[in-house]
Parts: C-alpha cells; structure tokens; sequence
C-alpha cells in the first residue's frame, strides 16, 4: 500500500533535493545497493525540521544503522551538541563514522554498540528528543524506556508507524516478522492513551509518529 501517491512523493524529493551533497548521497547509494531500510530523503527533512523547532542539543537515536539517520540529527544540533547513535551491529558503527566524519558531522556523535534499548539506560539524564527506528518487535519496550527521558517540550520520533498500510489492518502484505504490526499498534496505543504527551502520526514515507511531552502536569 502506497502512503502517499508517488507523484506527490516525487515532487517532495524533488524539492528536498537542495540537500544533495557528495557524503549524502553515497550514503543512500549504499543503502539503494544493499538494501538497507535507511529514513530516506524526506524523513530525514522530517527530524531536521522537527530538531530545529524544539532547539534539540541532545538527543538519543536507537537504530542507527551506518550513520543517516545520524546525518541529520547532527545537522540539527551542531557541533556542541550531544548525540548517542546506538545499534546491535558492530559492523555499522565504523562505517556511520567515517561518513560523518567526512561529511564533517561527527563531532556531536557518540556511537554506542549493543541493545539500543540497554545502552539508553546507560546514558544518565534527559534528552530533547529520543528517536526510535529498531526491530519493531522492540518498540513497546523502547517507548517505556523512553517517556520518561524526555523533557517537557521535548520528542519522542518514531518510524514505520504505518508500516506500508499494515497497521490498518486492511493491507493484504504479509508481516515482514511475526508480531511487528502489533507491536507497532500497541506503542501507538500507549502513545495516543498516555495523558502527558499528543501525538500524530505524519504520512511521509513509511508513517513518522511525533509525540510531545505535555508542560502540564496532569
Ligand atoms: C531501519 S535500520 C536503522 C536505519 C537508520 N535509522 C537510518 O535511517 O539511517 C534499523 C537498525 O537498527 C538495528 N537494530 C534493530 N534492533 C535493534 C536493537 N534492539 N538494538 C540495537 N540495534 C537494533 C539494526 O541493526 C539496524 O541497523
């Protein structure tokens, strides 16, 4: 199931296409060769964006795979930020650096190997934004982790959130894994039921859910 019509996507990556830069793009030819699921073009608009409206510094990203996602985040936050890439594949974690590096962002970046959801506990105090983009068997647990490490007027991004229309229940795509779409829809369902925080979930790509933390005490 499309999300959104192709022709309304090839005018958006059209318009995103003022980023192009020599570092950017071998990392999504790479992704294109191997077909590693990278956010893509316009979701990584989608974090810069969304990074710039709420003056995030520090952030924590879990599933960072060789660096895209990580691209962004530190194009957000400039080089005094902080940012914690985490990924279970230590192969990944040479490979985000040196295209940072040579894309002259890796100054913010701390890249941590193991269970992202562990290796969030073992980075103390609170983040601007956590974003979220692992095996989606992990999400539940990932956004417990996560409510409470993030500030009031700060981000939880999550990606795949409609997962190609699946979570509608009206796809005719198989799962990719056993549980996926109903571990997706059960973090969605204590997002949308959680009281301190609004959400939404954006139709760009593959669905990028954004929830906010509530200043009010509730
Ligand atoms: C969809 S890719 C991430 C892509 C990345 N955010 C980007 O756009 O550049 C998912 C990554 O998460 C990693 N991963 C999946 N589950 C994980 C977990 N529980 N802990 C750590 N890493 C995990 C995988 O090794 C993979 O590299």
């Amino acid at each position: 199931m499309d999300i959104l019509d192709p022709a309304v996507e090839r005018y958006l990556e059209g318009l995103a296409a003022s980023d192009d830069e020599p570092v950017l793009l071998e990392m999504e030819e790479l992704a294109r060769r191997n077909g590693f699921p990278i956010i893509g073009r316009l979701c990584g608009r989608v974090l810069e964006v969304l990074g710039l409206t709420v003056g995030a510094k520090r952030i924590f990203e879990l599933g960072s795979g060789f660096g895209y996602s990580g691209y962004w985040w530190s194009r957000v936050t400039g080089p005094d930020g902080e940012i914690h890439l985490s990924d279970g594949d230590p192969a990944n974690e040479s490979k985000a650096m040196d295209f940072l590096e040579r894309a002259g962002l890796a100054e913010p970046i701390t890249y941590h190997v193991g269970d992202a959801v562990e290796e969030l506990a073992s980075v103390p105090g609170e983040f601007d934004i956590i974003y979220c983009d692992i095996d989606k068997g992990g999400y539940p647990d990932a956004w417990s982790a996560s409510r409470e490490r993030i500030r009031p007027g700060g981000l939880f991004i999550c990606d795949n959130t409609l997962w190609s229309g699946r979570v509608t229940g009206e796809s005719d795509e198989a799962d990719v894994r056993s549980g996926w779409t109903e571990a997706i829809v059960e973090m969605t369902r204590a997002i949308e039921d959680d009281p301190a925080w609004r959400s939404i979930i954006v139709p760009i790509r593959d669905g990028v859910l954004v929830a906010v933390k509530s200043h009010r005490r509730r």
